[in-house]
Order: structure tokens, then C-alpha cells, then sequence
């Protein structure tokens, strides 16, 4: 604090506001938005705008659009992502750009080519790659065409095309993205690029199409943009360059990058590093790669994982190990990260939790969001600001929330930003949080502990407006009489005790959690309860993280566990969340049995009866069996309270949010509370408030055009 009472940050962050010449432009501070897919693409020029938009007002010096291919020959449906092919596309990121150059930030745009990774469902071109060579991981079973030379011109004409078109609708920077094992890492490939012409071969031979297409985009638009080189300076395997290739790929291309953007790893399976969740990896998780890339480059530099300690940022500058901190997830989490730092509202931050569900939401749900940032992706749609919110009509009113788990937090703390300042928010435990408590004490989820960390800054923030209080039980009549005029319930969900589950619709024989050899994943993380004898069955139907976590728990604590699984692999959902090979992995190495393709049909104290996908059934030896079967909302409350004359009680409405109405992600669940506390002088605030949709509305005029 400075002698006018008004916050100030350290001093020994100022390095990370100097500016920084990068070829022609000028980055006005070093938090630069690396690209990051968000759903909308060119299809929804306007949330793409807003989304930008936010960041460059939040702070980021440079804000980036998502992957851009330049080739009709490289969508990648169902995957939404930008695309520079012709004038429509280019009208459409325009509005981005205005959108973040009226905060003055420079934008940026990621110049791509998808290669033999490209699923082009829509085109129906075939992908193209440097030699023919099939991907099992890729839809289809399709093997690529090997391109030939005017394969090669095309694709390098569209790149010059699209160049020349961003620089003309405002883009400052401007990629030739090789990083993700796209068409540049894959010619850079030993293993992909088995070409025997000047294309493949040496590795000059191998990075001579990203040379020459560098080249031709600098000839054309270097003068007016800075021009952006991402690459995967170690593909970790075949999809991309060795280390020693990555490294000396950098000082052949140094002369003509501007900037330097440095990633690890692969698109997708145990080679996908950039993106790491934060089950197996920290911030600054890429720095050992980094480090090398300084040694061999004195152009600007950027690294990325996952930063948000600004005494990290601000030392990695000083030292010159990174010259820009690149962030995707922070920026996401927290888009006012910059500016909170640079007004040194420091506990502020909403840090990212590394989770990966805007990962999982962007690329394959066609709409990004966040668990930490309810209001990520919802800034066009829903006029959603993440540091702006109005006064609420209601905001005289007293409000009871009951429950603070996730859901009523957020929504508590929503409504103290919206004016209201009479909240009550009661808990029954002695401490708040709700399942995030003890989901952050499985094994590699210390970091979702965040999600809490920021909520109970929030409460201290605004506990003139929310008052807490804890290991208080309300039952109906309390809540009758409790004097509040709008009344929110956010009382959570619970594991089913007797195995209910979406494959069968019912319970599962013999499984009751009263039994000692029954357990529910609250009975093992609340109650310490564990099981009888040495084996144990976690029978997971939901596919995420809680069966998978729950294993590895006991395992480590000295039982031998078996994860029997519906799915066609442990945990599938983690696939989405860049966990699932690295996660099953781990599995395998500590010793955990897994049976996919399974269910069970019955538990005892001596074993289960598992019915394979032919509806074979055997008996499976175990002491105990874990049930992470379905979860179920925590009604009783609502029930009991549902029907009551409220007249006389003051009450005018009583609302549900988060698991208690369904259980679902912790994203979603915060999400629900937050849109409540938006919501809550609606007409009806059960009912979500139309949002904003984008896309082609047809006239008379395309009506025509059609027929
Ligand atoms: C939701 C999401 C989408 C991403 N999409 C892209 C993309 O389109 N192009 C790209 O080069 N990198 C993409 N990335 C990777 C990021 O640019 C970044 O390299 C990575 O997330 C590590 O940075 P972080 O730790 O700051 O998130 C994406 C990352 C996330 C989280
Ligand atoms: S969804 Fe999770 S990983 Fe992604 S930005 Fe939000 S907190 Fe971070």
C-alpha cells in the first residue's frame, strides 16, 4: 500500500510491465495469450470478439486466436476452430481484432495447417501429409495423400493468402504455427517424412517447407507484422522434431521469426505435454525445454506452463530465461490476471487449477468454459463480464443460502458483487467447501484446492455484505422462520450407497453402505472408513477422475485394488482432459488391476460377480468394493420445504443450484451458481434467461439462393 492508502504492486514486479519491441510492433507489457481454441472460431465472430476482448482489457499485452488453418484441406470438425480461407473468415476475425486493439493490445493470429491430422469431414478433401503414412489415432482409418510439389506451392500460396488477408484486417502478429504435430512439426519428422526429394531427408531438407513458408509470409507482411514461429522444439516422439532437431531448427528459422514461441510435446496420448494437467505437472513444467531454446536464440522468447506466481513470472524475465509469459489457462481462469498484478490486487488472482476442462469443453463440447471462471465463453452470449457485474434489483433483500459447497459460494459471492448485502450463508460442517474439501486430498488434486482458496478470499472481501456461518444445521421450519426474503439451496450430492448406476437403472445386489465392505467414495474421504482385508474392487461408472483418484488412494495405501469399469478404458472422460494415457499409466505402474467393458452384477464380503460385454459373468475374489456409481442430489431439504404455505413467512422465492438440483461437473455446478446470483431479480430465476445464439438466420434472399 502506498501513502495514499491505495494498493500498489512490488516493485519487483515492474519488470514485467516494461514494453518489448517485437519486429515492427511493440508489446506494451510481457502477458502475452498464447492461442487457445474456445469453440467459436470464425463461426462466432461475435463471442470470439468478446472473449478477446475481455483479455486485452484484463490486461494481456497480445491476444491470439485459436488455430487458423489456411487450407480448406485442413478442418478438423467437429472441432470448431479459426480459419483464414477466404473473406468471410476475414470479416469475421476483424471483429476480433477491433475488439482487442481498443484496449490497445496487439493481435494475433495462428497460421496452421493441420496436415495428416486434419479430419476433414466438412472439405472431404483427403488429408495431406508428407508421405502416406495412417493414423490410427484419426477417425476413419484414412491414410493421407503424400503430398506432392504443387501440393506443396498450394498450401504456401493459402498461407500467403491468409497472411496477406490478416495483416489487412488488422492482425499484428502473425503466425507459421509447427507446434502440436501440425503439417510443419510433421515434415519436420524423421519418422512421418520418409520423402526422398528436397523435402525430406536432412533436416534442412525436412524444415525447408516451414523455411520457405516463412520466408514468403515475411517478404509479404514482416514490414507491417511481427511474425510468430510456434514450435514443439522436442516432439517427445515421432510427431515432430528430436530435441536436438527442435534446437537447431530454431537457429536456422532465427532470421526469420520475430518471436518465438515455444511448446513440448504432441497433440494427444502420453506425448502431450503442453497443456499438462496439474495432476502430474506444476507451473513452469516446459522450463527445462525453454531453458535450451534461450541458448540457442537472442529473439524475444516465449514459454509457457501454466504461470500465475508473478514472483515467478517477474524472475524468469529478469533472468532472461523467457523474454514473454505466454499463458492459455491462466488467461482463461483469471483474464484480469495482468492488470490485478499491475494494480497489485494480488489476492485477487483466480488462479487456474490445471484441471483441463476448458480443454475438454473447447475441443470437443464446441463451447469453452472454466472451473474457476463461470464466466468464461459467456461474455458475448450472456453479457457476462468477469469483473463487472450490475446491481441487482433485489439487492435490499435479504437472501439465505444454505450450503457452501462450490455452488453456493459462488453464488453467495456473486451476489455480494452484485449489491446485495444481506447474505447469509450457512453450512453444516465446520468447514466450507463442500465436496471440493476433500476432492482436493486425492492423490494429484492438491491444486483444485484453489477453487476454494479464491472463493473464501471473495468472503473476506465482501464479508460486509456476506455474513458465514458454519457447522449449522437448518432444517425446513428454520428456514420458514429465518427471516430471509429470497432463499437459495445449495446442498450438493452424494455417491450412491447401494451401487444405483446408469447401466442397469437400479442397485446392485447386496451393495449397502452400511455394510463394512461397501464403501462410498464420502465414506472413504470424510469418514476414513477403509476396507476389510487386502483386495479391493472400485467399481466406476462415472469415467472421470473420483474412481480412477479413489484406486490410487488405496493402492498406496497398501491394498490391491482392481478398477472395474463399464467403459472401454479407465476413466475415459480424462482423454478430454489430457489426463487419460498418462493417468492409466500410472494405474499400471502402481499395480492396479483394470477390467474394462464390465459390470457388476452383485457384492459380498468374499467378492464380486462381474459381467463382461458378452454377458459372460465370473467371480472376482475381493474383500470390499468401492461404489462410484452415480451420484444423487441431496433433496431433502427441497422436499421438505416444497408445497409450504410460505404467506406470513416473508419468503418470495425459493431457489436450487449446483449438484442439488444435478450432479454434474464441478465447472458446471459453479457455473450454476454463479448464473443464479446473475439471475436472481429475473422474472423467474429457476429458468435460465435466453442467451444470445450466433448463426446464419436464413432470408428471403438465401431462401432464393436455395432453391
Ligand atoms: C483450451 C485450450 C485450447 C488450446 N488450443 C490451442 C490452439 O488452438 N493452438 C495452440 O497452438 N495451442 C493451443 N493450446 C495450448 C496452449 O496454447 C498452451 O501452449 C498450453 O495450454 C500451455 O500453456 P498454459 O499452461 O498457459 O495453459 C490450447 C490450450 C488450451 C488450454
Ligand atoms: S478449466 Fe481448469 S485448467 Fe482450464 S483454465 Fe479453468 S481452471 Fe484452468
Amino acid at each position: 500500500m502506498n501513502p495514499d492508502g491505495k494498493v500498489t504492486r512490488f516493485p519487483r514486479h515492474d519488470v514485467l510491465f516494461e514494453p518489448l519491441a517485437i519486429g515492427p510492433k511493440t508489446l506494451r507489457n510481457r502477458f502475452y495469450q498464447v492461442p487457445h481454441c474456445s469453440g467459436f472460431g470464425t463461426q462466432k465472430p461475435l463471442s470470439q470478439a468478446a472473449l478477446r476482448g475481455v483479455k486485452a482489457e484484463g490486461g494481456w499485452a497480445a491476444v491470439c486466436t485459436e488455430y487458423a488453418p489456411v487450407s480448406a484441406d485442413s478442418d478438423s470438425m467437429p472441432s470448431v476452430s479459426a480459419r483464414l480461407w477466404d473473406d468471410d473468415d476475414a470479416r469475421n476475425l476483424a471483429l476480433m481484432c477491433e475488439a482487442v486493439h481498443r484496449y490497445g493490445s496487439l493481435a494475433g493470429v495462428e497460421l496452421h495447417h493441420e496436415g495428416m491430422i486434419a479430419n476433414p469431414r466438412e472439405s472431404r478433401w483427403p488429408a495431406v501429409g508428407p508421405s502416406q503414412i495412417a493414423n490410427v489415432a484419426y477417425p476413419d482409418g484414412a491414410a493421407p495423400k503424400a503430398m506432392d510439389i504443387d501440393d506443396i506451392r498450394r498450401v504456401q500460396r493459402d498461407w500467403a493468402s491468409a497472411a496477406t488477408s490478416a495483416r489487412d484486417i488488422g492482425f499484428d502478429i502473425v503466425y507459421v504455427q509447427g507446434a502440436h504435430s501440425a503439417l510443419l512439426a510433421q515434415f519436420l519428422s524423421p519418422s512421418l517424412n520418409r520423402r526422398t526429394d528436397r523435402y525430406g531427408g536432412s533436416l534442412e531438407n525436412r524444415a525447408r517447407l516451414w523455411l520457405e513458408t516463412l520466408e514468403l509470409v515475411r517478404k509479404l507482411v514482416g514490414d507491417d507484422c511481427a511474425i510468430a514461429a510456434r514450435l514443439a522444439v522436442d516432439a517427445l516422439g515421432p510427431w515432430g522434431a528430436t530435441l536436438d532437431d527442435g534446437l537447431r531448427f530454431v537457429e536456422l528459422a532465427d532470421h526469420l521469426v520475430d518471436l518465438w514461441d515455444i511448446t513440448v510435446g504432441a497433440i494427444a496420448g502420453f506425448e502431450r505435454l503442453d497443456s499438462a494437467a496439474s495432476r502430474f505437472f506444476g507451473e513452469g513444467y516446459e522450463l527445462d525445454w525453454t531453458r535450451q531454446v534461450r541458448a540457442v536464440t537472442n529473439k524475444p522468447l516465449i514459454g509457457v506452463g501454466r504461470f500465475t506466481n508473478p514472483d515467478t513470472m517477474a524472475e524468469l524475465v529478469r533472468r532472461r530465461d523467457l523474454d514473454i509469459i505466454g499463458a492459455a489457462r491462466p488467461s482463461i481462469a483469471d483474464p484480469f490476471l495482468p492488470k490485478k498484478i499491475e494494480e497489485g490486487r494480488y489476492e485477487e488472482i483466480r488462479e487456474c487449477i490445471g484441471c483441463n476442462i476448458c480443454y475438454s469443453r473447447a475441443e470437443y463440447g464446441g463451447h469453452i468454459g472454466c472451473t474457476q471462471n463461470a464466466t468464461t465463453g459467456e461474455e458475448y452470449r450472456r453479457g457476462w463480464h468477469p469483473e463487472r457485474f450490475s446491481r441487482a434489483r433485489t439487492a435490499s433483500k435479504n437472501v439465505l443460502v444454505v450450503g457452501a459447497g462450490p455452488a453456493g459460494l459462488e453464488c453467495a459471492i456473486v451476489l455480494a458483487k452484485r449489491g446485495h448485502d444481506r447474505v447469509h450463508l450457512i453450512e453444516k460442517h465446520a468447514d466450507v467447501g463442500g465436496c471440493v474439501r476433500w476432492i482436493s486430498r486425492l492423490p494429484g488434486l492438491g491444486e483444485w484446492r484453489k477453487v476454494l482458496d479464491w472463493r473464501l478470499l471473495e468472503l473476506d472481501r465482501f464479508r460486509g455484505n456476506i455474513e458465514l456461518i458454519t457447522g449449522t444445521t437448518l432444517e425446513a421450519a428454520d428456514v420458514l422462520s429465518y427471516g430471509a426474503e429470497l432463499v437459495v439451496l445449495a446442498t450438493g450430492s452424494r455417491w450412491a450407497g447401494n451401487g444405483f448406476n446408469g447401466i442397469t437403472f437400479e442397485g446392485i445386489a447386496g451393495a449397502d453402505d452400511s455394510q463394512n465392505f461397501v464403501l462410498t467414495p464420502e465414506q472413504v474421504m470424510l469418514e476414513g472408513k477403509r476396507p476389510p482385508g487386502e483386495r479391493v474392487i472400485v467399481y466406476d461408472c462415472e469415467g472421470y477422475f473420483m474412481g480412477a483418484s479413489l484406486a490410487e488412494l488405496l493402492q498406496l495405501d497398501g491394498y490391491q485394488v482392481t478398477i472395474v469399469t463399464p467403459h472401454l478404458e479407465v476413466a475415459p472422460l480424462c482423454n478430454e482432459t489430457l489426463e487419460g494415457p498418462r493417468l492409466r499409466h500410472h494405474l499400471h505402474e502402481l499395480g492396479i488391476e483394470m477390467v474394462t467393458t464390465a459390470s457388476l452384477s452383485s457384492v459380498t464380503e468374499r467378492g464380486a460377480r462381474i459381467r463382461d460385454q458378452f454377458g459372460q459373468e465370473t467371480e472376482v475374489a475381493a474383500s470390499a468394493a468401492v461404489l462410484v456409481t452415480q451420484r444423487l442430489s441431496c433433496t431433502e431439504l427441497y422436499n421438505d420445504l416444497t408445497g409450504r404455505d410460505l404467506q406470513g413467512t416473508g419468503i418470495e422465492g425459493i431457489y436450487r443450484t449446483g449438484d442439488c438440483v444435478a450432479p454434474r461437473l464441478l465447472a458446471d455446478a459453479i457455473f450454476d451458481g454463479h448464473r443464479l446470483g446473475r439471475e436472481i431479480d429475473s422474472r423467474d430465476p429457476r429458468t435460465p434467461l435466453p442467451y444470445r445464439r450466433e448463426g446464419l438466420v436464413a432470408d428471403a434472399a438465401h431462401a432464393r439462393r436455395a432453391r
